[in-house]
């Protein structure tokens, strides 16, 4: 029993750190996150840990946006915005938000790391911002079921949008994808516009698929319950864009075994 236990456990954590992921040497979980309540994170075009409190509060203005306020940092943090970098917020405090303790990042803390009100607002971090309006399409999607849609469907869709959809549903449900229209700019690649579909709550691991052109993809069903969804398109050449649905469902073996057997 007692081995059955810490097996399960064993695959259980192993299964959710595949969820998140390294890129650029950060461990982090991503950009959809960033938009979900509103609250991300910008470091400067120079880099990591270059901007002043006033420099950060520019950042924040130009994109019509203000400083996050503590609260806000934590409830985006309590839906999964996890960032491993220190950044001003509201009244020139500093910190970063911790969702999963690690060794590298945090102090093995999970919660915001707070550094407190700096004195001196010289010092250089990056920034966390505000604002809820800043895009018209993705976000956090937890119902049972859904429509998800280009921005603008069924009108064409516009250039360089990007729009990340996150699906969380309850644990132990799986998410079934199914696409009811699709028409997207067709290349061989991909690469101009696109719509990738992750098996994870990040775009960082679990990647299942890049998708664009006029043919319907066929029915993806997730592992766990989550799954995040990227449509991207360049700065040239639209196309109707797409609808699909989403459901939750209660995982079973029985459909399992419909599913794969
Ligand atoms: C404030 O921080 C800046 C950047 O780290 C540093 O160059 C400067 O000496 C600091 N000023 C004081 C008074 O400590
Ligand atoms: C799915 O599971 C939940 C909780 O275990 C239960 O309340 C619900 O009735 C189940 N739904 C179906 C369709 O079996």
């Amino acid at each position: 029993m007692r081995v059955l236990a810490v097996l399960w456990t064993f695959s259980f954590l192993l299964k959710e750190a595949q969820a998140w992921g390294f890129k650029n040497g950060i461990f982090h979980n991503s950009i959809w996150l960033e938009q979900a309540a509103g609250v991300y994170h910008r470091e400067s075009r120079k880099g990591r840990y270059q901007l002043t409190f006033k420099e950060a509060k520019a950042v924040c203005k130009y994109e019509g946006g203000k400083l996050a306020t503590y609260e806000q940092l934590e409830a985006a943090r309590q839906i999964g915005f996890h960032v491993c970098a220190a950044g001003w917020f509201d009244k020139g405090r500093v910190g970063y938000p911790i969702v999963k303790a690690g060794a590298n990042c945090g102090f093995g803390k999970i919660g915001i790391v707070d550094y407190g009100y700096r004195l001196n607002k010289s010092e250089r971090w990056d920034v966390y911002c505000y604002n809820p309006h800043s895009k018209e399409c993705g976000g956090v999607l937890t119902d049972q079921q859904r429509i998800i849609q280009s921005p603008g469907f069924p009108e064409e869709y516009q250039d360089e949008q990007i729009c990340y959809w996150h699906i969380r549903v309850r644990l132990g449900q799986r998410i079934q994808l199914h696409f009811l229209e699709f028409d997207v700019e067709d290349d061989t690649a991909c690469l101009g516009d696109y719509l990738d579909v992750y098996d994870s709550y990040d775009d960082v691991s679990g990647f299942v698929g890049r998708f664009c052109g006029d043919y319907l993809p066929d029915d993806i069903v997730s592992t766990g319950n989550v799954m995040t969804l990227k449509f991207l398109s360049d700065a040239s050449v639209t196309a109707g864009g797409f609808k699909l649905h989403y459901t939750a469902f209660n995982a079973s073996l029985e459909y399992d075994k419909k599913l794969f057997l």
